[in-house]
């Protein structure tokens, strides 16, 4: 697939079919997120791949709990709103599903360093900076081949959580959980929120 055809064609994708991808592609994919530039020229980054449904299970546990009391309340309020709402209506109920249902789960973590705690420049924010490339990479790589993504962020203590769950090292951080699959044939598809170049570009001044 062209390079521009992916980046048209990826979308964040919540429902998949129960088809497994074969490990080699897993491996392919990742091989094009390890192509990202990187702030240390150090490609600090590991990948903890899940796949086992007992395994999905043991990582997605801090998720389950904070998802179910909101549904009923996101589908009464939501489901007529702006594209924001809509998005948020689609996406809160299947935070578990998106991941869970996936063929595999990608953990993707970074080093981090002080500074992306309490940072004083976007310089600090190098390491997490890095990282989001080689999920973008990811991203398109999947979509290149007929494949889809899902994603979440951890929040509160959620990336903390996974991290020991999977004895990640303390230094490294989780910047999202990805689920990676074939897309289901009943998709939803989410209303976008499109703008062209000509409305963002600002030649000379802003
Ligand atoms: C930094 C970032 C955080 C996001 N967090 C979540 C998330 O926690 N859960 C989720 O379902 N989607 C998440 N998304 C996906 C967005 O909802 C999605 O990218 C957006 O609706 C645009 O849709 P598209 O990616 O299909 O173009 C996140 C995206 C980004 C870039």
């Amino acid at each position: 697939m062209d390079l521009y055809e992916a980046i048209y064609k990826r979308r964040i994708t919540r429902d998949f079919n129960d088809k497994i991808i074969p490990d080699e592609i897993i491996e392919k994919i990742i091989d094009a997120g390890l192509q990202a530039p990187t702030h240390d020229h150090l490609r600090n980054w590991e990948f903890v791949i899940i796949k086992d449904p007992k395994d999905k299970e043991n990582v997605l546990q801090f998720i389950k709990k904070g998802v179910e009391p909101q549904l009923e309340i996101l589908k009464q309020i939501l489901t007529e709103g702006t594209p924001q709402q809509k998005m948020y209506a689609a996406a809160m109920p299947r935070q578990y599903s998106m991941l869970y249902n996936a063929s595999h789960i990608i953990l993707p973590f970074f080093k981090s360093n002080s500074g992306v705690f309490h940072p004083n420049s976007v310089s600090s924010l190098n390491p997490i900076s890095s990282i989001w490339c080689v999920i973008e990479n990811i991203f398109l790589a999947a979509t290149a081949e007929n494949l889809a993504c899902s994603m979440r962020i951890p929040v509160g203590e959620e990336g903390l959580n996974v991290a020991k769950i999977v004895n990640a090292p303390d230094e490294y951080l989780l910047p999202c959980y990805i689920g990676i699959g074939y897309p289901a044939d009943e998709c939803p598809i989410v209303e976008q929120v499109q703008y062209t170049a000509k409305e963002k570009m600002h030649f000379g001044k802003w």
